[in-house]
């Protein structure tokens, strides 16, 4: 092993630090350092794509992806990359199998048996089945929908249908009118649905193009739980208040959002039922380790029998921060270094 880690980064975006990386990856390099291990950030471009796989290959035995895809020049292009690195050997934190698997919307659906997400979750990959199913579910109650690649609340939609009684000639509901709040500022608009699905058309044409599509929480108003997790260790929790407002529901935090940073401890009843569900998560994702750095989001609801029932709302493990809590940095630098061992003593027994 060669006990050495290379951080990914782009230049730029408004997530760097004065020091021009996200501010929370210089902490995790000198805890690394701390415990015998060297570290570096190399920026990627893709001029130099083929001399950075190089270097990864010869100095390294695990690379970790700190690149919002949308700062990426080429999204296909780098993601290649990351999978030539894992067929090198390299350990992938992640690798685009897992932040697919687990930040992508459509992991609701994959997870709709579990007791997390409801089963009427659907995801829309064609603008036929998006026409074919969610005028009926709206019919049963509010919903929201959610664009696979927007974040901060872009293209998430809460849709409640307002006037149903105009209905066409196809029995369909298409000229009835629905009212819309979007995630990004709250803001409501007023559409006949037939023209809010195609404006949706946006969301599903395209690379990694879907519309997820569940039951609008209205508990949401006590607030989004944000579990921040490193590896298999739940390690903070963020409770997001939306704003006060009729029709607001938004946690994310341009949309004026009260965030409130808690301890696991403070949340005994979702962490232990997270951690009960952990491994079944793992199995139902596809068995792949446990994202290094990621969260989940949960929303409260309200079981047949009365009782507090915890949906999620979606996970992300693309470039989860921890520039909260800098103190962090050596409990990533250790699950680095075990996630490492772990594979590296792997691929040496295999090749035994
Ligand atoms: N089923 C739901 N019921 C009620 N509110 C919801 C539901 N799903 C999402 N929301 C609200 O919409 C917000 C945005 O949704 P979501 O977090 O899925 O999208 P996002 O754009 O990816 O946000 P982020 O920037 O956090 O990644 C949530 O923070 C939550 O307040
Ligand atoms: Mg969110």
């Amino acid at each position: 092993m060669k006990r050495h880690v290379v951080f990914l980064e782009v230049k730029g975006g408004n997530d760097k630090g004065a020091d021009g990386f996200r501010p929370d990856t210089m902490p995790m390099v000198k805890s690394l350092e701390k415990m015998g291990w060297t570290a570096e950030v190399i920026f990627y471009t893709e001029a130099k794509k083929e001399e950075i796989f190089q270097t990864i290959v010869k100095t390294a035995d695990a690379y970790i992806s700190r690149i919002n895809p949308g700062n990426l020049e080429d999204e296909t292009s780098y993601f290649a990359m990351l999978r030539q690195l894992t067929k090198q050997g390299i350990i992938g934190m992640e690798r685009p199998e897992v932040m697919m698997s687990y930040g992508a919307k459509d992991v609701l659906v994959k997870l709709r048996d579990t007791s997390l997400v409801p089963t009427d979750t659907f995801a829309y990959y064609t603008m036929s089945d998006f026409i074919a199913n969610f005028p009926k579910q709206l019919v049963k109650g509010e919903r929201v929908l959610k664009q696979n690649r927007g974040s901060t609340g872009e293209g998430i939609w809460r849709v409640e249908l307002i006037d149903y009684r105009e209905v066409d000639e196809n029995g369909a509901l298409f000229s009835a009118y629905v009212r819309c709040t979007e995630a990004k500022d709250n803001k409501v608009l007023e559409f006949r649905l037939g023209e809010f699905i195609n404006f949706c058309e946006q969301y599903i044409e395209g690379e990694n193009g879907m519309l997820v599509d569940m039951p609008f929480l209205p508990r949401i108003v006590e607030g989004e739980i944000r579990i921040l997790m490193i590896n298999d260790k739940p390690v903070n929790v963020v409770h997001k208040k939306p704003a006060e407002g009729d029709n607001a529901f938004s946690a994310t935090l341009f949309s004026g959002a009260k965030y409130r940073y808690d301890t696991p401890e403070d949340w005994p009843v979702l962490i232990s039922l997270f951690k009960e569900k952990l491994p079944m998560i793992v199995e139902i994702l596809g068995n792949y380790d446990l994202p290094l750095i990621w969260t989940a989001d949960f929303i409260l609801d309200t079981d047949e029998n009365g009782r507090d029932k915890y949906i999620i709302g979606e996970m992300n493990c693309s470039c989860v921060g921890f520039t909260s809590h800098l103190e962090l940095s050596d409990d990533v630098a250790e699950a680095i270094i075990k996630l490492v061992t772990k594979n590296k003593n792997k691929e040496l027994e295999g090749q035994l």
